[in-house]
């Protein structure tokens, strides 16, 4: 199964999908990883494991149809079957969405539909909830919305700050997405 990974910032679960053995033994190619922060971390995660990096900043175009166009270019020869979004902090429009109907896959940190969009840890923690979590899901048009596919809760404890409440989502993430991943190979082989 060859997919494309699409990451904008440090590339936590980038790093955890690539390095894990199990995707790899079931057949998970990451064929390129797509950027739109020239200086993300990520990049380095990638070129450290000779995966190829496409660098696309917005600013380069007029318009988001035409920075996405860029995209579904680069991918048409590829031939990739799913995209995986690991921390890409832009919204997918029908440009980019019409082309791979069903196969984009989002990771969210929290439990959709509560906290949508940016600085979902940081909003959850600040408004004293008990709970937050993890969503994998299908994107569709919408910001954060789409059929999900795993959820898992995240307590928040009274000791916590945000920081060690990102890190305890940051680890639910690292732990649930490779696990979609491996059913969807099954289904996929
Ligand atoms: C992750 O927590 C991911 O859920 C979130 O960005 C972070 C990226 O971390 N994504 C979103 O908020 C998307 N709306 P990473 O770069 O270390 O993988």
């Amino acid at each position: 199964m060859r997919v494309a990974i699409f990451a904008s910032g440090n590339g936590t679960n980038f790093e955890a999908l690539a390095d894990d053995k199990r995707l790899l033994e079931s057949g998970l190619e990451i064929v390129v990883l797509v950027c739109d922060k020239p200086k993300a971390k990520v990049i380095k995660k990638a070129q450290d494991r000779n995966i190829p990096v496409f660098v696309n900043k917005l600013s380069d175009y007029e318009n988001r149809s035409q920075y996405e166009q860029a995209i579904v270019e680069k991918l048409a020869p590829l031939k990739i079957d799913y995209i995986l979004l690991a921390g890409y902090m832009r919204v997918v429009t029908p440009t980019l969405l019409s082309q791979y109907p069903g196969k984009i896959i989002n990771i969210h940190p929290s439990c959709l539909p509560k906290y949508s969009g940016l600085e979902a840890i940081e909003r959850a923690f600040e408004a004293g909830e008990n709970q937050t979590g993890v969503t994998i899901h299908y994107i569709d048009e919408g910001v954060d919305t789409g059929p999900v596919i795993r959820q898992a809760v995240v307590p928040i404890l009274d000791t916590d700050t945000v920081d060690t409440l990102e890190a305890r989502v940051h680890e639910k993430e690292h732990e649930i997405y490779p696990e979609v991943v491996l059913d969807l190979l099954k289904k996929f082989n």
